[in-house]
């Protein structure tokens, strides 16, 4: 479906299978020099979370999402795409979403220049859109902002064990958590709602996001790289502390030791049991479970059907298991 056949507002439960439609339009209208990558990109998905918040946000009280909110939501996930493009180069990751990563297919080169197309790409989608979108131009470049500035701070403390839980928060807070908060202010405004109504859903992107980036950090140890699509102790083989490990390491000091020297593959599985024998996956999840809470909270001030889909969103998310 491109953008001119898009109905004036359709029903939430409907909304996403547009928004997947769109998104393979979008990417598949490409210049030949690039479609064949982005082709690649459609033949996987991802969880659509951040697409999912932002219709949740803007819908109204028969639970129908206007047709803004369905181009607002492509181009967030196109933002977010663009950005695990880049990240995957940052990473050297060889998989995402169960694929081979463009860097892996194509090479990095090659990779960069995607994730640069994939934003041109979402610029394009909301570019067109009505007023209330245009306003929000300055909100993207400031989100896109946090975004590199997390990146940025995480790569500068790369192999550093004495990574502190605030400067921790401080990464994943930009590096996850906005692109969350926009979604959710972006959403509310798109939908109708005042400044300070959307300020205050902001506030339920960013408890969320930071209870995602914590848990996807938890999976990082526990899980596989079947169920998460995507390498996992990526983390540790690549330096990156995260809170399993501040955790861990506060707990036994010692384990620093293991890390001075870069891990092999036994090695790695040797640490991630060891930080999870200390309880480092334990607690941050339990840090999770606060963040959640406190975005439940916030929901208790919201009314109607779009308490219930930002409530399902909340629980999808405190499941996930990849
Ligand atoms: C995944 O983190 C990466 C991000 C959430 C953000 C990446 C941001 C950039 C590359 C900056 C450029 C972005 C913009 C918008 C200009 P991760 O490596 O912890 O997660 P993973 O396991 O899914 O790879
Ligand atoms: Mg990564």
């Amino acid at each position: 479906m491109t953008k001119q056949q898009l109905p004036e507002k359709i029903e939430y439960t409907a909304a996403l299978a547009v928004v997947k439609d769109l998104i393979r339009s979008s990417l598949l209208d490409s210049d030949a020099l690039v479609s064949e990558m982005m082709h690649h990109l459609t033949l996987s998905e991802g969880k659509n979370f951040r697409a999912l918040l932002l219709m949740a946000a803007a819908s109204d009280d028969a639970g129908n999402v206007p047709k803004n909110a369905l181009v607002a939501a492509a181009a967030m996930e196109m933002l977010h795409l663009a950005s695990l493009v880049h990240d995957d180069v940052i990473d050297n990751a060889d998989t995402r979403r169960g694929l081979p990563s463009v860097r892996e297919h194509y090479g990095n080169k090659s990779a960069v220049i995607a994730g640069d197309y994939l934003f041109c790409k979402c610029f394009l989608l909301t570019a067109e859109l009505s007023e209330h979108f245009q306003s929000r131009f300055l909100d993207i470049a400031k989100t896109m902002s946090k975004l590199c500035l997390g990146e940025m701070r995480e790569m500068q403390h790369h192999g550093d064990t004495a990574l502190t839980i605030r400067q921790y928060f401080r990464i994943i807070a930009g590096k996850t958590s906005a692109l969350f908060a926009l979604a959710l202010y972006s959403g509310a405004l798109i939908g109708g709602a005042d400044e300070k109504e959307a300020r205050r859903l902001a506030r339920f992107g960013h408890y969320i996001g930071m209870a995602f980036q914590l848990t996807d950090d938890c999976l990082d140890y526990q899980s596989d790289d079947q169920t998460m699509k995507k390498p996992v102790r990526h983390d540790l083989n690549d330096g990156v502390v995260t809170l399993p490990l501040i955790f861990a390491l506060m707990q036994k000091p010692s384990l620093q030791a293991s890390l001075k020297a870069p891990l092999d593959t036994r090695g790695a599985i040797a640490v991630a049991a060891e930080v999870i024998a200390l309880g480092g996956v334990d607690r941050t999840m339990a840090v999770a479970g606060k963040y959640c809470d406190k975005a439940e909270k916030i929901l208790d001030g919201v009314l109607g059907p779009k308490r219930d889909l930002l409530l399902s969103l909340l629980e999808k998310i405190k499941a996930r298991v990849y």
